[in-house]
C-alpha cells in the first residue's frame, strides 16, 4: 500500500506538461484489435490502468512495446476472445473490449464487472446496444458470452448518453455491415479522440462530439499512427492545485476547449485565467469564493471526474457551496475524509452543502477512489501541517507522477511505499 505525506501551506507557482488522456487512451486501445496491422500510439500516458489493458490484450495474443511515451501495438496475431477474470476485476473499462473483441473473432467471453467505489455501474446500456447489432449475449453466473455471426448497422436510441455504452457500440458497429446510429451518444471529447483514431484506421465514423454518431461498418481497418488527446481531468486538476493554494500556474498541451466548464468554475471561484497559445495561465486569490451551485452533467457540462476536486476547493472558499452530483450515486466519499481535515460539510443523496474555512489541518486519511484521492491531495497542499494519504496506489490509476509534478511548482509530496 502506498501513502503519500504531504506538507502543506506552499503556493504552487510554475509550468507543468499535460500528459496524454487516460480515458481517451483505453477505448482506443481496445480498438487496436480491430485492426489486423501495427498501430503506433504517441502521448500515451503509462498508467496502471492502461498497464492492465495491454496486460489483457497481450493474453489475447497481441503484441506490446514501450518506446518513451509512445506505444507499439500489433494486433495482427491475436486469437483469444474470452478476457481473464482476474485482470477484468481490476480493470472496470476491460468492459471496452467486448465489443472489438466481439468484432473481431465473432465471440466474447467476459465476467460481469460488478460494482465499483463510486457507484454500481451497470452495463445494460452496453449490452443494449451489442445486441441492436445482432449479437446474441447470454448473462450466466457472472459471465457475459457473446456470439455475432451476423452484425448488422442498426438504430441504437442510448436511455442515458453513456460514455462506455457509446464507445463499444462504435467499436462493434465498425465491424457490422451497414449503417450504424447511436441516438443520444455521449459527447465527450475522449469519443471524438476514438472517432479520430478509428477514421485514421480507415473506418468511416462521423458525428462525434454531436449526440448522433453515424457508423458505416464493414470496411477492413489498416495500421496508423496517432497522437492521443491531452488529459482535461489531469489539466483541471493541476489548475485547480494551483487556485486552492492561490497560486499561479501555466499549464502546457492542454486544450481549453475541452475544459469550458471547468475554467468558467474557477473563474466563478474568482481566479484569473488567461488562454495564451498552447499555455492555459491561472492565477488565483490568496482565498476562493464559494460556488453557489456547482452540478455535473455529461459532457458539455461540468464533469464528475472534477467534482471531488472542486469540494475540496469549496471546503477552503469564503462562504456556502452547494455541490450536485447527478452522474454516479456514491461519488462523495472525500466529504468524510475532508471533515478530518477540518472541513465543514453534509452530504444528503446526491447533494453536499459544503461550508468553507478559513484553513484546514493536517490528518490521516484515505483515498476512497481515484479522484477522491485527488481531491484530498489537494487539500493536503493547502492545509497546515502534514497530511497522510493511504492507498495512494488508487490516485495513481490516473496521474502519472503526481508527485513529482506537484513538487516542481513547490508542492513539498513524498511519496511512501
Ligand atoms: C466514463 C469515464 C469516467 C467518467 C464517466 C462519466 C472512462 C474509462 N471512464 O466512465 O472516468 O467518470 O465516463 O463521465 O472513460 N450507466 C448505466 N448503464 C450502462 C452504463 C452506464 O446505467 O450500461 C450509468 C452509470 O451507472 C452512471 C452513468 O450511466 O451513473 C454514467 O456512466 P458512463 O458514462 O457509462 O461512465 P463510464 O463510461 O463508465
Amino acid at each position: 500500500m502506498a501513502q503519500f505525506v504531504v506538507e502543506g501551506g506552499t503556493r504552487l507557482t510554475g509550468t507543468i506538461f499535460v500528459h496524454g488522456s487516460k480515458n481517451a487512451t483505453l477505448p482506443i486501445l481496445a480498438a487496436t484489435l480491430l485492426v489486423e496491422e501495427p498501430i503506433v500510439l504517441k502521448n500515451c500516458p503509462r498508467l496502471r490502468d492502461v498497464e492492465n489493458m495491454i496486460r489483457i490484450l497481450v493474453e489475447l495474443g497481441c503484441i506490446a512495446r514501450w518506446e518513451g511515451s509512445t506505444l507499439y501495438v500489433d494486433s495482427s496475431g491475436a486469437f483469444g476472445y474470452t478476457l481473464s477474470e482476474r485482470l477484468s476485476k481490476e480493470l472496470r473499462s476491460s468492459i471496452f473490449l467486448l465489443g472489438s473483441v466481439l468484432g473481431r473473432f465473432k465471440k466474447a467471453v467476459a465476467t460481469y464487472p460488478g460494482g465499483c467505489e463510486i457507484g454500481n455501474r451497470p452495463i445494460d446500456l452496453h449490452l443494449m446496444g451489442l445486441r441492436r447489432l445482432g449479437a446474441e449475449i447470454d448473462e450466466d453466473g457472472g459471465y457475459i458470452c457473446c456470439t455475432g455471426e451476423k452484425l448488422l448497422g442498426a438504430q441504437v436510441s442510448l436511455d442515458y448518453p453513456s460514455v462506455g455504452a457509446t464507445e463499444n457500440i462504435m467499436l462493434l458497429a465498425c465491424m457490422a455491415e451497414g449503417e450504424t446510429v447511436i441516438h443520444n451518444a455521449a459527447r465527450e471529447p475522449e469519443i471524438v479522440d476514438l472517432q479520430d483514431f478509428l477514421c485514421a484506421c480507415g473506418f468511416r465514423v462521423s458525428g462525434a462530439g454531436s449526440s448522433e454518431i453515424v457508423i458505416l461498418g464493414g470496411t477492413r481497418g489498416h495500421g496508423c499512427s496517432f497522437t492521443i488527446m491531452p488529459d482535461r481531468i489531469v489539466a483541471g486538476t493541476y489548475l485547480t492545485a494551483a487556485a486552492i493554494t492561490g497560486g499561479e500556474i501555466a499549464l502546457i498541451g492542454a486544450m481549453p476547449e475541452h475544459m469550458v466548464s471547468m475554467l468558467e468554475k474557477l473563474q466563478d471561484a474568482g481566479a484569473y485565467i488567461r488562454k495564451d497559445g498552447a499555455r492555459i495561465i491561472l492565477k488565483a486569490p490568496k482565498r476562493p469564493s464559494e460556488l453557489l451551485r456547482l452540478e455535473t452533467q455529461p459532457y458539455p457540462g461540468f464533469p464528475t471526474d472534477m467534482q471531488p476536486q472542486f469540494f475540496a476547493l469549496c471546503s477552503v472558499a469564503s462562504g456556502i457551496s452547494v455541490i450536485v452530483e447527478n452522474v454516479f450515486e456514491n461519488r462523495f466519499r472525500h466529504a468524510q475524509e475532508l471533515i478530518k481535515m477540518g472541513g465543514k460539510n453534509s452530504v444528503r443523496g446526491t447533494m453536499a452543502i459544503v461550508r468553507g474555512v478559513q484553513r484546514l489541518h493536517g490528518a490521516q486519511v484515505t483515498a476512497h477512489d481515484l479522484r477522491g484521492g485527488a481531491a484530498l491531495v489537494l487539500a493536503a497542499l493547502s492545509a497546515e501541517g502534514t497530511t497522510v494519504i493511504s492507498c495512494a496506489e488508487r490516485i495513481d490509476r490516473g496521474y502519472l507522477q503526481l508527485e513529482e509534478a506537484l513538487c516542481s511548482i513547490g508542492a513539498k509530496v513524498t511519496r511512501k511505499d
